[in-house]
């Protein structure tokens, strides 16, 4: 079958989806699917290779003589499904317009199926706010929180500090709506380091929250499957950060700054079991389909969630990758899996419309 790949973005998270896809493509099956990669530039133009990528071959997204471009979302999508005859396409995208259902609208328009959860569930996952507020309904545990009625462009550092003291305290961590990759979380122990947050993300972003810093284990869970059919909880990970004291940027980044083990070491048979059954019910509550990755602490009264990610990395040591080997899934049958399951669930909503008629 003829797969686009989907690489890239207008999001800060470009290189890491770039590093992600480049590991997609290296590890596909191509004696079943014929990868079609297309380099979603900075500038939101859309770079299609003009023929598939032969089976051996690295994928270079910056040698545009082998591109078709620069095109518009829109047209470049007309010539893969007409020209290259795509039948299922593989986003590969973090973060803002590819992560947050910008692109799965699209690709819902396009009646085309695609990897991973639809538009709204991207859209909901990628807001952390709105993710707080499904999963509470839900029942799910998540950490105290200082929610501003305000927006974050007339913040009052001083005013807001008093407030976020008074029902959180300090530490806490403050986020702004719709981030990734730690990109917009901040630990902050000062009104000066509120001050700070404010400044950077101030025009870029509308919200901000926080949350009272959780004390624990940190673990990240994943779940295969399309919400409503049977859904597969893989082996939870524990992340240890060595060079900060929690998942920032760099330690999710830098080769061999955060040791990753299966399963998370302070966590017991029943401990397991409810972290897989809250990643699972996040899943559910989300409405994720392929695939998703909540990531959570587990202090000692319980686990907790801080976010369910609906494209997680995806480079060979990416931990849903790394999670899918532990469950004897090499990275080719995870992709196998995740591309089937973007068919079955094509299946499934063209069976629904036969029934309504
Ligand atoms: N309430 C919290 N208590 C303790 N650590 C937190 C809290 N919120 C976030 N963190 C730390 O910050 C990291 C990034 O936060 P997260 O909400 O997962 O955002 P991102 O989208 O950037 O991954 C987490 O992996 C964790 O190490
Ligand atoms: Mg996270």
């Amino acid at each position: 079958m003829q797969v686009a790949v989907l690489a890239g973005g207008r999001s800060p998270e470009h290189d890491i989806s770039l590093a992600s896809a480049a590991q997609v493509l290296r590890h596909l099956d191509r004696s079943q699917w014929q990868a079609w990669p297309v380099h979603l530039d900075r500038d939101g133009t859309w770079w299609p290779r003009r023929s598939a990528l032969p089976a051996a071959a690295a994928w270079q997204p910056l040698d545009r003589s082998l591109a078709i471009g620069p095109l518009r979302p829109g047209a470049a999508l007309d010539w893969l499904l007409d020209t290259a005859g795509i039948e299922v396409v593989l986003p590969v995208l973090h973060g803002p317009n590819g992560e947050d259902g910008t692109v799965q609208g699209m690709l819902e328009l396009y009646d085309v199926p695609f990897v991973g959860s639809g538009c709204a569930a991207s859209a909901v996952a990628m807001d952390k706010l709105r993710t707080r507020h499904a999963l509470q309904v839900a029942g799910v545990p998540l950490p105290r929180a200082y929610e501003p009625g305000g927006p974050l462009q007339t913040a009052d550092a001083a005013l807001e500090f008093r407030r976020l003291q008074a029902e959180i305290g300090t530490p806490a961590f403050v986020k702004v709506d719709a981030s990734g990759s730690t990109v917009g979380v901040q630990r902050i122990e000062t009104e000066a380091e509120l001050a700070a947050f404010f400044t950077t993300f101030r025009g870029r972003f509308r919200r901000w929250f926080a949350e009272q810093q959780v004390q624990g284990e940190e673990i990240t869970v994943a779940v295969l499957g399309n919400t409503g059919d049977e859904l597969q909880v893989l082996p939870p990970v524990g992340i240890y950060p060595r060079c900060d004291s929690w998942f920032t940027h760099e330690a999710k980044y830098r080769p061999g700054a955060t040791e990753e083990v299966i399963p998370p070491r302070g966590l017991g048979p029943a401990r397991l079991d409810e972290v897989k059954a809250l990643a699972k019910l996040c899943h559910e509550t989300l409405v994720c389909d392929g695939m998703s990755r909540t990531d959570m602490i587990v202090t000692a009264a319980g686990p907790v969630v801080l976010e369910t990610n609906t494209i997680p990395g995806l480079t060979e040591t990416s931990l849903l990758p790394q999670a899918a080997a532990a469950a004897d899934l090499s990275f080719a049958a995870l992709l196998d899996r995740l591309l089937r399951l973007a068919l079955e669930r094509r299946q499934g909503s063209d069976r629904a419309r036969v029934a309504a008629g």
